[in-house]
């Protein structure tokens, strides 16, 4: 059978965006449309298939609410969001590397104290995590706000237990850089956790049978005045899903070494455990252009 000349349609499509007044909306709809038909035409798209595709996404949709965000899960999967965070983030020039936000950042309002107790009432092996913010050339930034949250030893956020309330946070917290841009906190060794898959995009990971795991990790958004706003992790060397996480989210530069103590005190001099983990970083800003 030999194919249609669809190239008519194509060009209809296009010629009827091409009016659009904002230059980058033209631009982006001229890219997407041809992309997509393109897409459509090589892969050789079944109604079957089209049809399937309509219903997966708004079964996308419905998952998705103010707690949940299953088409950022979907993105980030599909390694969409690295990619937009790849290409936005060429260039940074001595500052630390980023990675996905991901779907458990609520928006921290409990600001704590240095050397605070992220997991007091969680089982598992304790961290102290010391960490400092400078700039790229090396200077600590004063005032500057961190963000930290992470999963329990089972491998949840504490958003996704049920009856979570924003005021009774468990494993998050702020911290605000004095003069010398350190922070320090201690908390649970995080594990390795699948991402969510009781939705449309567990049916894909199923699909591609892939795994749903990624390695453990604390996330940080780090923000200051006259700074890019900083959004990464720092993950846990050793971790056997380091390559292979399912949001593409790894890079070397972000791997951290967690240090095994049996000093009687942590580093601030409080009663420690028998057996504790010691892990440092580094963070250097970017400045705002
Ligand atoms: C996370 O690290 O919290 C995460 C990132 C992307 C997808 C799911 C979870
Ligand atoms: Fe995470």
């Amino acid at each position: 059978m030999s194919e249609p000349d669809t190239t008519a349609l194509t060009e209809a499509v296009l010629k009827s965006f091409a009016g659009a007044p904002d230059p980058r909306v033209r631009a982006v709809l001229h890219q997407l449309i041809s992309h997509l038909h393109a897409f459509v035409r090589e892969a050789g798209v079944t109604f079957d298939e089209w049809r399937y595709a309509i219903d997966f996404l708004t079964r996308t949709g419905h998952k998705s609410g103010a707690i949940r965000q299953e088409f950022i899960l979907l993105s980030d999967v599909l390694g969409v969001s690295m990619l937009v965070d790849a290409i936005n983030h060429a260039d940074h020039s001595g500052a630390t590397e980023t990675t996905v936000l991901g779907p458990f950042y609520v928006g921290e309002h409990r600001v704590a104290a240095h050397g605070s107790d992220l997991a007091p009432d969680e089982p598992g092996e304790r961290v102290y995590v010391e960490a400092s913010v400078s700039d790229t050339a090396g200077r600590p930034i004063t005032g500057a706000a961190i963000d930290v949250w992470h999963a329990d030893g089972a491998g949840f956020y504490d958003s996704q237990r049920l009856g979570y309330t924003l005021d009774q946070p468990a494993m998050r917290a702020r911290f605000i850089t004095g003069d010398d841009g350190r922070f320090a906190f201690r908390t649970i060794v995080p594990c390795s956790y699948p991402v969510p898959t009781d939705g449309p995009v567990g049916e894909l990971l199923t699909a591609g049978n892939r795994h749903a795991m990624r390695p453990a990790h604390i996330h940080f958004l780090i923000r200051a005045a006259g700074f890019e706003d900083l959004v990464t992790h720092v993950f846990v060397e050793g971790d056997e899903y380091l390559d292979s996480d399912a949001v593409f989210g790894v890079k070397p530069s972000l791997i951290a070494k967690l240090e095994t103590r049996t000093a009687a005190t942590w580093p601030d001099g409080t009663p420690a455990p028998a057996r504790w983990h010691h892990m440092a970083y580094q963070f250097a800003m970017k400045g705002v252009r």
